[in-house]
């Protein structure tokens, strides 16, 4: 008997989306078999950062998250766009001039507007949802300092919405962040935020809560609350990172992944479906980051070579329990 597909059975809540590299959208990998099989969303891991798409200025490369968009294409898949503007995976060159001297307010202004106009341009009507801006605000609840905020002031993020939303207007323009699960000053910050700008009219459509988490936190019940709040502003709500790690700290050692250990995560993937199914009036899209353990970023994250299991797909490609149990809680 084969194995119930996830998108199948989350056909009538939301669409079950994955990161991906091109590379494992070829033929013959166990990967690509796996995305095409079980899910119908998809989304850039890095291919589509500012650093991949305009790693020199003016110079445009758009090969990667094409190989992206044709595999979405072919395979009836909507696509997460990730991400226009971000403090990590951005080039040099966007904030210095000719001499290496910090770019002026005007001239960051006009290069945010080009690499917007031009990413977005390329990809009109073929990405459902950007990730206009990637983490902006700090682990306590500020505005986070980047170049784009220390060299433009806080209307960097509202210039960039109106930008994305002149480039497509018929694309979804999201806010993303991590560390926004539960009740923290850095939720209360990016509401606060986005209230505000929505008060202005700024254009924008829903909130990524990125959930890279783990047996403990978040608190599920303050998670519920988190997506009641981001929705009583009127925006859609999506789960754009998702990934359960064996580790709740960078100092544990290496855990091997034995049986045990594998149901009790697959518990806690049941309790947090189980949660998203309920919560299906507001979520649109669940998306992993990553589609097996063996290429998870978490491998090396926080701690190099400690490895981690945080996927619904072992080393080999084969189902783990998690797998089983979120498919099973719907039959
Ligand atoms: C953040 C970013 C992602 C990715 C992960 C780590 O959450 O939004 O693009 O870089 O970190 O892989």
């Amino acid at each position: 008997m084969g194995q119930q597909q996830l998108k199948d059975s989350y056909k009538d809540y939301f669409k079950c989306g994955v990161a991906v590299a091109p590379l494992h959208l070829q033929e013959g990998k166990f990967h690509q078999n796996l995305i095409a099989t079980h899910f119908n969303s998809i989304v850039a891991e890095n291919v589509m950062k500012p650093e991949k798409i305009q790693p020199v200025e003016g110079t445009f490369t758009f090969e990667e998250g094409d190989k992206i968009i044709a595999f979405a294409q072919m395979h009836h898949m909507s696509v997460r766009g990730h991400t226009l503007l971000w403090h990590q995976q951005t080039p040099e060159w966007m904030f210095e001039d000719g001499e290496g001297k910090q770019v002026s307010r005007e001239q960051l202004l006009n290069r945010i507007r080009t690499h917007i106009m031009t990413t977005m341009t390329h990809y009109k009507g073929q990405i459902e949802v950007w990730d206009v801006v990637n983490e902006v605000i700090s682990d306590e609840g500020e505005y986070r300092e980047s170049k784009y905020f220390k060299i433009i002031g806080l209307d960097y993020i509202e210039t960039a919405f109106k930008i994305a939303k002149e480039a497509d207007p018929n694309a979804k323009l999201f806010i993303n962040d991590y560390g926004i699960e539960g009740n923290c000053p850095k939720r209360t910050a990016i509401y606060k935020l986005v209230k505000a700008l929505l008060e202005k009219g700024v254009p924008i459509d829903g909130i990524g809560i990125q959930c890279h988490i783990n047996e403990v936190v978040p608190d599920l019940e303050e998670l519920r609350e988190t997506i009641h709040l981001f929705a009583a502003l009127g925006l859609e709500v999506q789960i754009t990172e998702l990934d359960i790690s064996l580790y709740t700290d960078k100092e544990q050692p290496s855990i091997q992944p034995n049986r045990e250990i594998l149901e009790k995560q697959a518990i806690r993937y049941a309790n947090l479906f189980q949660l998203l199914r309920e919560e299906k009036e507001y979520i649109t899209n669940v998306t992993f980051w990553g589609i097996s353990d063996d290429i998870s970023w978490l491998n090396n994250f926080p701690t190099k070579g400690r490895g981690d299991a945080p996927l619904l797909f072992d080393t080999l490609g084969q189902a783990k329990p998690a797998l089983k149990a979120i498919i099973e809680i719907i039959e």
